[in-house]
């Protein structure tokens, strides 16, 4: 049995507690909130949870072995380099830190402290995104070429991290973990209409080598919610809509091959259009299936799903993101692993991955 302790019982960690509640080899031994509403309501539908308004409680109790931190994201780093140092296993929320030098200073707290560090990136664990992966692992699609994702809606303005911070972690975790390629740069632009420096309407385009391209639209300030993506390959294309209450993948049979006609020098285009298919997905609920992969990898010592490996990525292209808003749009470069530095005045963010047992 696995003794986790959850900080924060706001909107997410409500759900948190649900699930690990519910979760295999787990008992939720304690919840902490500064707010004593929370605590109040954490009674009425636990009343078997210890509600604590001081997080210490968790972290410094020899008999909680996991802490979940389910907070705002300027106080994810503290609260988990506290936790780490005292050797409890953590699970954070997504976005894992506020900078890619936050995320990889608990990626070495947790190596060397030899405990697992693992990110809540929730949409992994949902029948729809991995049914996506397996279509292109399994070449369904042909060559990949592109990822576009939707994620608009009239949201809530966040005070401290604007909305690519906010919404694009779901979709660049997705993009991570379906695409093998590593990206080599990112372009962001953004704007923010309450004067706050804060944007709450971005565009993220992320770009590699392989002439595959992946492009973000997120905003708060939407009349309709939406929350749709594409994955095209030269053979099949899906369409993932996740309000969609069963038929969340539908896959098109659409393509197109291109020849080039020299004599003309034109390129000629045949396109192709078939069947749509629905495929049967899986409806276990995905933060159920996140909580056991929490507890089942600190049981065997093994790498979970979301690992810290797509939190740090995830933050790389937020970070970098930032850069290029402030820079109206440019290019900055992602790049190999270990440093940043600076390149024909490009900025140079450097890809890296830890050592850990659990990585
Ligand atoms: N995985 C997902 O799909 C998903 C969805 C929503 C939010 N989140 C993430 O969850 C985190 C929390 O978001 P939220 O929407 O639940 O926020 P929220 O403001 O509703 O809840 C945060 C709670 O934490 C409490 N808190 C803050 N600092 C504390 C501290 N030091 N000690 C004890 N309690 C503290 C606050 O009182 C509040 O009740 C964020 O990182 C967010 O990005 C993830």
């Amino acid at each position: 049995m696995i003794n986790v302790g959850i900080i924060g019982y706001g909107y997410w960690g409500t759900n948190l507690v649900r699930n690990f509640f519910a979760a295999k080899d787990c008992c939720v031994k304690a919840v902490a909130d500064e707010r004593p509403e929370r605590l109040q309501q954490l009674k009425k539908v636990f009343p078997g949870i210890v509600g604590v308004s001081d997080s210490d409680d968790i972290i410094y109790d020899p008999a909680i072995d996991a802490v979940v931190i389910a907070t705002p994201v300027f106080s994810h780093f503290p609260l988990a380099k506290k936790a780490l140092l005292q050797g409890k296993h953590v699970l954070i929320e997504k976005p894992m830190a506020s900078s890619v030098e936050e995320a990889e200073m608990m990626i070495d707290l947790a190596e060397q402290n030899n405990v697992l560090l693992m990110v809540d990136h929730t949409f992994l664990y949902t029948g729809a995104v991995e049914k996506m992966k397996q279509l292109v692992d399994h070449k369904e699609l042909g060559n990949i070429k592109y990822l576009d994702s939707t994620r608009i809606n009239l949201g809530l303005f966040q005070p401290d991290i604007n909305v690519l911070w906010d919404l694009a972690p779901h979709d660049i975790s997705i993009l991570n973990y379906i695409i093998k390629d590593r990206p080599y740069s990112v372009n962001a632009t953004g704007i923010t209409h309450t004067n706050n420096d804060i944007e709450n309407i971005a565009y993220l385009t992320v770009n590699y080598n392989s002439g595959f391209i992946a492009h973000f639209n997120c905003s708060w300030t939407s009349p309709v919610k939406v929350r749709m993506m594409l994955v095209g390959g030269d053979e099949k294309m899906i369409l993932y809509n996740d309000l969609e209450p069963t038929e969340k993948i539908k896959i098109y049979d659409t393509g197109y091959n291109h020849t080039r006609d020299e004599d003309k020098k034109l390129i000629l285009v045949d396109y192709r259009t078939g069947d749509i298919n629905v495929p049967k997905l899986s409806t276990t609920e995905a933060l159920l299936g996140m909580a056991n992969d929490f507890i089942g990898s600190i049981q065997a010592k093994k790498r979970p799903k979301s690992s810290y490996n797509i939190g740090l990525d995830v933050v790389r292209i937020l970070e970098a993101s930032n850069k290029s808003i402030k820079q109206n749009g440019c290019e900055v470069l992602l790049d190999q692993p270990g440093k940043s530095v600076k390149q024909n005045n490009l900025e140079v963010i450097i890809q890296g991955n830890g050592n850990s047992l659990y990585q």
